[in-house]
């Protein structure tokens, strides 16, 4: 049986208050099209707000720290994110794992520190365009997903997030069939890894997707939903992606 599609926005480092009527707007459309899930991930300022307007849409947060509290400046604990109003949190996003220099180890760490707070978690993996064309990008993928892989994993808080590195705001998307077979790829590591509960795991491309490709990526075996940056940012391009899952 297939999974329930789950479409989420990375909002990333964008969003002001101003842009909380974006997140009404997107939560109506959500509202209209509730055979599939829907979340939007602001900047951690706008969670509570976000949360708060709309207590029947599902927000998240970008990341957070593995430890419960301490000598973190600048950090956030799954606690902090979950009382603001988050239900579940991106984790490994590759921007986190080139810019903060995040490992495989420390976003398993995260992602069990998430579900001990009874949060929902996003594990990102993906190659580099070197890695792809050294014929390497199987590999690359699956020992990511191996190394931040949490124990407890359960298809009810876990997702993984399929992003190719070389195609996140580039708009540029990998051929269909290059999903089909890394999705594929996924789902049996998945499958050594948790054993049976494997296929409930729900596994989202990302990467330069819109309302013009939603439906032919949505489409692929395995691809169980998006995660989306740019085209997040407002319902006017949102919207056909959440209406493409629901009619997937
Ligand atoms: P993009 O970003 O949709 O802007 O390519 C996706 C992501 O990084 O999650």
């Amino acid at each position: 049986m297939a999974n329930r599609k789950y479409i989420v926005g990375n909002w990333k480092m964008n969003g002001m208050r101003e842009q909380l009527s974006d997140i009404k707007e997107i939560a109506e459309i959500a509202g209209q099209n509730n055979q599939v899930d829907v979340a939007i991930c602001p900047p951690a300022t706008l969670i509570a707000q976000a949360a708060d307007n709309n207590p029947d849409f599902m927000i998240g947060a970008q990341d957070c720290h593995f430890a419960a509290k301490g000598a973190h400046t600048g950090c956030l604990s799954a606690d902090m994110i979950r009382e603001a109003g988050a239900i579940m949190t991106i984790l490994g996003h590759s921007e986190r794992r080139a810019d903060q220099h995040e490992t495989d180890a420390e976003i398993k760490a995260k992602a069990e520190a998430v579900h001990a707070a009874g949060l929902g978690a996003i594990i990102c993996v993906g190659e580099t365009e070197e890695e792809r064309d050294a014929g390497q990008a199987v590999d690359i993928v699956c020992g990511q997903l191996e190394g931040s892989f949490p124990d407890k994993a359960e298809a009810a808080w876990l997702t993984i997030a399929y992003e190719p590195v070389w195609a996140i705001g580039t708009g540029r998307v990998p051929e269909a069939s290059d999903v089909e077979e890394m999705h594929a790829a996924i789902r049996n590591k998945l499958g050594k890894l948790m054993g049976d509960g494997a296929d409930a795991v729900r596994i989202l491309y990302g990467g330069s997707m819109n309302g013009g490709n939603a439906s032919e990526l949505l489409a692929v075996p395995n691809v169980d939903g998006g995660l989306v940056g740019g085209a997040s940012l407002t319902a006017e391009k949102f919207g056909p992606i959440i209406e493409a899952a629901a009619a997937a």
